[in-house]
């Protein structure tokens, strides 16, 4: 057994993605502690999820800083100094320097809202729609320097249905979501993921596709 692993989460919005992440951890299948959930918007919901759970939490206020790699390193400081071993991105909607980010490489995961590499950035649900896609579906990837385009690690994937749209779409996917990213994690607790120098490595092998999530997980 592994002691649990340590984890911080930074979220700017309503935060269904972390309560995914507290209700796996209550149920017993995410082994993880919860050191800090931060965020750059003090009335984040994820915030106040936190706070009823009794996780720390930290917001901090971009305007308050001359400019982005200022707040970026006082950010980072601040959740290193958590003791987060991953720390999971779960909505949060800001760009983040590299230099900040090159000592947690293989130690940041960020959740998506598409099936990456398509549709990198905001508006994924419309563009999918526009691009009259059969499919789309939401991603866990490595974070690295470059903005949703770190290794990819595992998707869940939605049939596009005649009539839908953004709001449909985002309303299906969501609950794919929340199986996905604490599935993600999981692994992370179980020390079975990493990123080597050519990509993502489950068990210790090359994981040459995406995994996928499944009826009964990830596959
Ligand atoms: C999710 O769709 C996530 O993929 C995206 O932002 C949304 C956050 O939702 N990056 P929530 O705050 O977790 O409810």
């Amino acid at each position: 057994m592994h002691p649990p692993l340590r984890i911080a989460v930074l979220a700017s919005g309503r935060g269904s993605n972390l309560a995914a992440l507290i209700a796996a951890r209550d149920d017993g299948t995410l082994p993880v502690e919860f050191v800090l959930v931060a965020s750059d918007k003090a009335a984040a919901g994820a915030l106040r999820l936190a706070e009823n759970a009794g996780i720390p939490t930290l917001a901090l206020n971009p305007k308050s800083y001359p400019d982005r790699p200022t707040f970026d390193r006082e950010l980072f400081a601040r959740i290193a100094a958590s003791g987060a071993d991953l720390l999971v991105l779960a909505g949060f909607m800001r760009v983040i320097d590299g230099a900040v980010l090159a000592p947690w490489a293989g130690r940041i995961v960020n959740v998506h809202p598409s099936l990456l590499p398509k549709y990198r950035g905001l508006h994924t649900h419309r563009r999918a729609l526009e691009a009259g896609d059969a499919e789309h579906g939401a991603s866990v990837h490595f974070v690295t320097a470059e903005l949703d385009g770190g290794p990819l690690i595992a998707q869940a994937r939605l049939a596009v249905e005649a009539g839908d749209d953004e709001e449909t779409l985002a309303r299906r996917l969501l609950p794919l979501e929340h199986r996905l990213l604490p599935a993600v994690v999981a692994l992370l607790a179980a020390r079975r993921l990493a990123l080597g120098d050519s990509g993502v490595l489950l068990d210790g092998q090359p994981l040459r596709a995406p995994l996928r999530l499944g009826e009964h997980g990830l596959q």
